[in-house]
């Protein structure tokens, strides 16, 4: 786990945050014992802005993780409170890491608060919601 936290720590200094200067940094880890790892990427049109934790799961799921494969996410600010993700974030975390992922929200020097997929987004979406009863 201190793993995990150093690498959403490192990360977090290349967040691309000319608008809020609010960085922000996420990683995973995969059974394999393999990290991927994203930050904050802003835009003038801030709608298009992308989170850490987004950033994060395209670039893993783009060279190649699955689901399955992985086991635990942090997401770390350097603030001095938590910061948990978004709802946007939420949505595409529960369809792209497992729900009893554990997920460790990690901030400032050693604040740690850990939680799970499944308590971030109880009763969520799936596709399995579209199926034809
Ligand atoms: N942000 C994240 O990257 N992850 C979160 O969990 C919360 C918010 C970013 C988006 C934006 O660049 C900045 O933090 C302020 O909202």
């Amino acid at each position: 786990m201190e793993k995990l936290i150093l690498k959403a720590k490192e990360v977090s200094k290349n967040a691309y945050i000319p608008y809020s200067n609010f960085p922000v940094g996420a990683s995973i880890k995969t059974k394999d014992g393999n990290y991927y790892v994203g930050c904050n990427i802003e835009n003038a049109s801030y709608g298009l802005t992308n989170c850490a934790e987004r950033t994060c799961l395209f670039g893993a799921y783009a060279h190649g993780v699955k689901k399955e494969d992985i086991v635990m996410m942090c997401i770390y600010s350097p603030k001095n409170h938590v910061v948990s993700p978004c709802g946007a974030c939420r949505q595409v975390m529960s369809e792209l890491i497992p729900s009893d992922c554990e997920v460790i929200l990690a901030y400032g020097e050693n604040g740690i608060i850990k939680t799970n997929m499944k308590e971030l987004l109880p009763l969520s979406f799936t596709s399995e919601d579209m199926e034809n009863d």
